[in-house]
């Protein structure tokens, strides 16, 4: 098998899949720590950023607008930018409208449990529902596209050939050497820097692509009829990613916070995540029906939020106690430390209208127009 079946199996099979079943364990007590899983900060900062879109496009038009948050995990991002969200001090609350597109049951349960005291309207949608009846909103998509299936590849004698999941005598897994690649991944990898004949990359040199990509991007922007897209994630661009020096690619295991490079061992009982290459998203969304505004490292956009502003006033005695402030203090700190969640990068994306649109809307401006 390629490894992108094996690792949709063990990430999303619903009986065994690490998400899909839904033993993944989020938080500083389980697996691995996202934003959202450390604390509320994080989504107040990301509510800045937000709410100033979703009034764009209600003074724009009557009717509702939409949040919707792909791959949300535990609920844990949603539940806190709703309740940081006082709807009544907007003038478009009313009219909000969220929505959570969630391929794992499991974890389906577990945000209705966790939204279940909001007294907003909240769907859980397929893809295929939103693309029959699209919104004018927002998609969210906090570490959904590191957890998108990759398929892996390895130089031999100067031809790439993917690498896949074999049993062996003994029933265990083992990776062994398939067919060559195809023209058309051939033809991708090259515009990622990747020449067909290795470009005197050694025998044995591997790293991995993500070919749904281009799929999802499709998917979120059918799910729009006017709006944005908002990816966070852990990314390289082509350059680093396939650098003659990352041999092995990006692939990562994790559990009770810790990483490794054994992908096969526990199956469906750890994460699998790879980086995201920004080169193919920013290659892939334009012809996807997507316009890049702009891309940013996380812990810079957040400084612009007002996290600096915030770190210092939590310097002076206020109505918290010390520990309370020095919790906060550490919780913003990793947010914006570029070896921990600040090195992650934010891809906002507007959909493009088809003929297009005269530019009503004004995005709140972090991000730096794209070159
Ligand atoms: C790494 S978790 C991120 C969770 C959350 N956004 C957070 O930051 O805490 C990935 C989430 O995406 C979901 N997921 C993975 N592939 C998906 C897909 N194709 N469609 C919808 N959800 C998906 C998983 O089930 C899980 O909820």
């Amino acid at each position: 098998m390629g490894f992108a079946t094996v690792m949709d199996w063990l990430l999303n099979d619903p009986q065994f899949g690490y998400y899909g079943s839904g033993c993944v364990r989020f938080g500083p007590e389980g697996d691995f720590v996202t934003a959202p899983t450390q604390g509320s900060a994080f989504a107040e900062l990301l509510g800045r950023q937000l709410w100033p879109c979703f009034e764009a496009l209600a003074l724009e038009q009557p009717g509702s607008i939409s949040l919707i948050e792909w791959g949300p995990g535990d609920g844990s991002l949603m539940a806190q930018l709703l309740h940081a969200l006082e709807l009544g001090q907007t003038a478009w609350g009313e009219r909000l409208e969220v929505v959570l597109v969630e391929s794992s049951p499991a974890l389906r349960q577990q945000q209705q449990e966790r939204l279940a005291d909001l007294s907003l309207p909240i769907q859980w949608l397929s893809p295929e529902a939103l693309q029959r009846q699209p919104r004018r909103g927002l998609v969210l998509a906090h570490e959904l596209l590191d957890a998108l299936p990759v398929q892996r590849f390895v130089l031999a004698s100067k031809r790439w050939h993917e690498l896949l999941v074999c049993v062996d005598a003994a029933g265990q897994p083992q990776w062994c050497q398939g067919e060559p690649l195809g023209a058309d991944t051939l033809q991708q990898l090259q515009q990622l820097g990747l020449p067909a004949d290795g470009g005197g990359r050694p025998d044995g040199w591997s790293s991995e692509w993500c070919p749904l990509l281009s799929s999802w991007l499709q998917q979120a922007r059918a799910s729009l009829s006017q709006g944005w897209l908002l990816a966070i994630d852990y990314a390289l661009s082509a350059q680093r990613y396939y650098a003659p020096q990352r041999d092995g690619g990006t692939l990562l295991a994790c559990r009770g916070q810790r990483t490794s490079s054994d992908l096969l061992a526990d199956p469906g009982r750890q994460d699998i995540t790879a980086h995201v290459c920004s080169t193919l998203l920013e290659h892939l969304a334009p012809q996807a029906g997507w316009h890049c505004c702009g891309t940013a490292l996380q812990g810079e956009v957040l400084l612009q939020l007002g996290l600096a502003a915030e770190i210092s006033a939590l310097s002076e005695p206020g109505p918290q106690d010390l520990a309370s402030r020095l919790a906060r203090r550490e919780e913003l700190l990793r947010l914006v430390d570029p070896h921990l969640l600040g090195g992650f990068w934010w891809f906002w994306l507007e959909a493009q209208s088809q003929p297009a649109a005269p530019r009503p809307l004004t995005p709140p401006g972090w991000w730096p127009e794209a070159p």
